[in-house]
C-alpha cells in the first residue's frame, strides 16, 4: 500500500507529463475501445469502478439525471452530413408544479474533450443543467459528434478515417443547425436561449457572425469564451500546437484524437481516490488553477471525461493558437484551400458581424489558461459596437476554465447572473 502511495505521489507531481505521455501512447495505438466492454465480467481492471453507484454506459439520463428524481428524455438528431447525435432533455424541475406551462427552451453546448455531462457534474443545486430545469426552463443538452453517445453515423463507423474528417467548422455548419432546428421544432417554434462553454462559445459566435440560426435564438450566454487563442497559457495546449503534434498524428494516419483512453482514465480515477493525491494538478495543467472544485465532481469528471475529438479539430485549434486568427480550417496548401473555399487562404470568421442587438451574456475568469484574459479582451474589442444594453460581461478573478461548470459556487457567481440575464430576454 505504501508503495502505491509513493508511486502515486510521484506520478501526480509530474502529472502533466504523464498525461501528455498517456495521450501520446493512446493516440499512437489508435485503438478505439468499445467502452461498454469495460463493464463486462472479464474486465478485472474495473474492479473498483464496478462498485460505483451508477453506470456510465446507460446514457446520460440514466447515469446523471434520473438518479436525482428528474424526468429525462433521450433524443437523436441527424446532421446533414450523416452524424447521429444524442441529445438529453430535462423537461421539468423536480417539483413538477410548473409542468405543462409553456416553457422557454435552453440549449447547453459543451466544449472540446467534453460532452453533455459538462452541465451535470455536481449536485442538483450546483450544476446548471438541473438548476435551469428547477427554474422552469425546458433544458436540452447536446453532445457533439465523436463523443461517447454521439458516435453513430448513417454510413460510417468511428473506425473509418472518414468518420473523423472534420474540425469545428463542421460543428458550426452541421451539428449546431441540426440541434437548433430539432429543439425549435420540438418546442412549438420557440426561440431558444443558448449556453456555450469553451468551444461551445466559438461555435455560436462563428455561426451568428455568418448570420445563421438567428431566427431561432433568444439570447446566448458565453461561458469561458474561446475565440482568439494566441495567448493560451495551458502548457499542454501550447505544447501540442507548437510541436505540431496533431499535424504529425494526421500524417501518421491517426485521425481520432483521444486524450485519454478508457484504461488511462480508470487508472487516474483510482489514483485520485487515494488521500494525499491532489488531482487538481491534472486538470490545472490544462485549464488553469481552478479555485473551487470539490473532489466528488472531479471523480465524476474522470468517470465520464475527457472525450475524443477529431485530430483535424485539434489541428484547426492549433492553427489558431499559433496564428491568433479565426478562420476556417487551413488545408495548408493553396490547391486544397482553393478547392474547398474558392480562394487560396481560408476565409475568416468576422466576429464584428455578430448582430449588435443579439443579447449576449459573457463571463470569463482571471486564472483561465484557455480563455485567457488578453484573448477575451480581444474578443470584446471586436464586439465594441454591440448595443450596451444587449451585452453583459462578468469577470471572475479567481475562476479558471473548469470552475465555470464545476465550482461549488458557480451557481451564485455564474448561473444566478446568467439566469437573471435570460429573464430579461
Ligand atoms: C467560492 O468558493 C470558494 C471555495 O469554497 C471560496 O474560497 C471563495 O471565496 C468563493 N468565492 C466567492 C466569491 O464567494
Ligand atoms: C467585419 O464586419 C464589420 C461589421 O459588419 C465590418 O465593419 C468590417 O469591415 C468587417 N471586417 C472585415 C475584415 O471584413
Amino acid at each position: 500500500m505504501a508503495e502505491i502511495h509513493i508511486m502515486a505521489n510521484n506520478l501526480c507531481s509530474s502529472l502533466p507529463w504523464v498525461l501528455f505521455f498517456v495521450f501520446m501512447i493512446d493516440a499512437a495505438l489508435g485503438v478505439r475501445k468499445d467502452s461498454s466492454s469495460c463493464d463486462g465480467p472479464s474486465g478485472s481492471g474495473s474492479l473498483a469502478l464496478a462498485q460505483a453507484p451508477t453506470s456510465t454506459d446507460k446514457g446520460t439520463c440514466k447515469s446523471r439525471v434520473e438518479i436525482y428524481g428528474y424526468e429525462c428524455e433521450e433524443h437523436h438528431v441527424a446532421t446533414k452530413d450523416g452524424y447521429i447525435l444524442s441529445i438529453q432533455r430535462i423537461p421539468n424541475g423536480r417539483s413538477a408544479t410548473t409542468q405543462r406551462a409553456r416553457k422557454k427552451p435552453v440549449l447547453l453546448q459543451h466544449g472540446v474533450f467534453m460532452d453533455g455531462i459538462t452541465w451535470l457534474l455536481n449536485s442538483p443545486h450546483e450544476s446548471l443543467g438541473y438548476i435551469l430545469a428547477d427554474k422552469g426552463y425546458d433544458v436540452w443538452i447536446s453532445n457533439s459528434r465523436g463523443t461517447k453517445y454521439s458516435l453513430q453515423h448513417a454510413t460510417l463507423s468511428p473506425e473509418d478515417p472518414a468518420y473523423w474528417e472534420w474540425s469545428w467548422d463542421e460543428l458550426v455548419a452541421f451539428d449546431l443547425p441540426a440541434t437548433f432546428e430539432y429543439v425549435y421544432r420540438h418546442t412549438g417554434h420557440q426561440k431558444l436561449h443558448y449556453v456555450g462553454h469553451s468551444l461551445g462559445t466559438l461555435m455560436a459566435l462563428a455561426s451568428f457572425c455568418e448570420h445563421h440560426l438567428l431566427h431561432m435564438v433568444r439570447s446566448a450566454a458565453l461561458i469561458s469564451p474561446i475565440a482568439y487563442m494566441n495567448q493560451v497559457r495551458s502548457p499542454i495546449a501550447r505544447g501540442v500546437a507548437e510541436a505540431f503534434t496533431a499535424e504529425i498524428y494526421y500524417r501518421l494516419g491517426i485521425y481520432e484524437f483521444n486524450p485519454l483512453g478508457e484504461a488511462a482514465r480508470k487508472l487516474l480515477s483510482e489514483i485520485c481516490r487515494i488521500p494525499d493525491v491532489n488531482c487538481y494538478d491534472i486538470i490545472t495543467s490544462f485549464t488553469g488553477e481552478n479555485c473551487c472544485l470539490d473532489t466528488s465532481s472531479i471523480e465524476i469528471f474522470l468517470r465520464h471525461e475527457p472525450q475524443p475529438t477529431a485530430t483535424k479539430n485539434i489541428i484547426h485549434l492549433s492553427q489558431m493558437i499559433r496564428r491568433g486568427t479565426i478562420t476556417k480550417y487551413d488545408y495548408g496548401n493553396s490547391y486544397e484551400n482553393k478547392k474547398h473555399y474558392g480562394q487560396v487562404v481560408p476565409p475568416a470568421y468576422n466576429l464584428s458581424s455578430v448582430p449588435n442587438d443579439l443579447p449576449l451574456f459573457l463571463t470569463y475568469g482571471g486564472r483561465d489558461y484557455l480563455s485567457v484574459v488578453g484573448d477575451v479582451k480581444h474578443l470584446l474589442q471586436r464586439l465594441k459596437l454591440h448595443d450596451k444594453t444587449k451585452l453583459k460581461v462578468e469577470y471572475l478573478p479567481n475562476y479558471a476554465h473548469a470552475d465555470f461548470v464545476m465550482a461549488v459556487n458557480a451557481s451564485q457567481l455564474v448561473y444566478d447572473p446568467l439566469i437573471a440575464f435570460f429573464k430579461l430576454h
